[in-house]
């Protein structure tokens, strides 16, 4: 399963790379925001310094929501870095758009998936990945994992080459579950990711063992 970083925070995805699990980043027009980058240069250089850092794929979301601009901002996203994969929202527009985009080698993610169905849609439109979101569906109480199954039978079912990204994940069991289920890639913040190392009896289990060897240590030093 690939591990992609879902920030737009720079340090963080440094962080996450130097740990050596990154396999690419994934942001959004609010993690762009939480960050303070505004204006189309600081947006496209900010892009640039993500696919600098990081060895994998790099989605980069479009604003538009019509055909005709989302094809527009999707090749000059695509332009910067061959990195870029152009995220394009779940609507028939954005259909449409990726459609056109896997038919002249550009690579997408379509966002925004709440549902089997449309899930289904982006991969007959040509997806590379398919975003189900599934920590907002479990904010309203919906199993947001059996979404990722449900996606996985149809797309083996029918041997549909679009990778589920499982997307809004929001802690380590999100993650664990993901994996269970099959999902190709899962994007989470670093603290999700990091929360995977953590184990009370890993702790205790390693000091013990330092203890033990300065001890012995401390005894061998004592009988020298
Ligand atoms: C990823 O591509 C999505 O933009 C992101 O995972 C959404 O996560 P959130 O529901 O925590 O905002």
């Amino acid at each position: 399963m690939k591990f992609f970083i879902d920030t737009a925070n720079l340090a963080q995805i440094k962080e996450a790379h130097d740990m050596g699990i990154l396999d690419g980043v994934t942001t959004n027009p609010s993690l762009m925001a939480k960050e303070g980058i505004t204006g189309q240069e600081n947006v496209i250089n900010h892009y640039k310094a993500i696919c600098e850092i990081t060895d994998g794929d790099v989605s980069a979301e479009v604003i538009a929501v019509t055909f005709n601009e989302i094809v527009a901002e999707g090749e000059a996203l695509a332009k910067l870095h061959p990195k870029i994969v152009v995220k394009v929202p779940m609507i028939k527009e954005g259909v449409k758009a990726i459609k056109y985009f896997t038919s002249k080698g550009i690579r997408t993610n379509c966002t925004l998936i709440f549902s089997a169905g449309q899930a289904l849609l982006a991969a007959k439109a040509g997806a590379t990945y398919v975003s189900p979101f599934i920590g907002r569906l479990d904010d309203i109480s919906t199993d947001g994992v059996a979404l990722i199954k449900d996606i996985k039978t149809i797309y083996t079912n029918y041997g549909y080459k679009t990778q589920i990204l499982a997307a809004s994940v929001r802690h380590p069991m999100h993650i664990l579950q993901c994996a269970l289920v099959g999902a190709d890639v899962i994007t989470a913040p670093l603290s999700a990711i990091a929360a995977l190392l953590k184990h009370p009896l890993t702790d205790s289990g390693l000091a013990q063992f330092l203890a033990d060897h300065d001890k012995a240590e401390a005894a061998a030093k004592v009988l020298a």
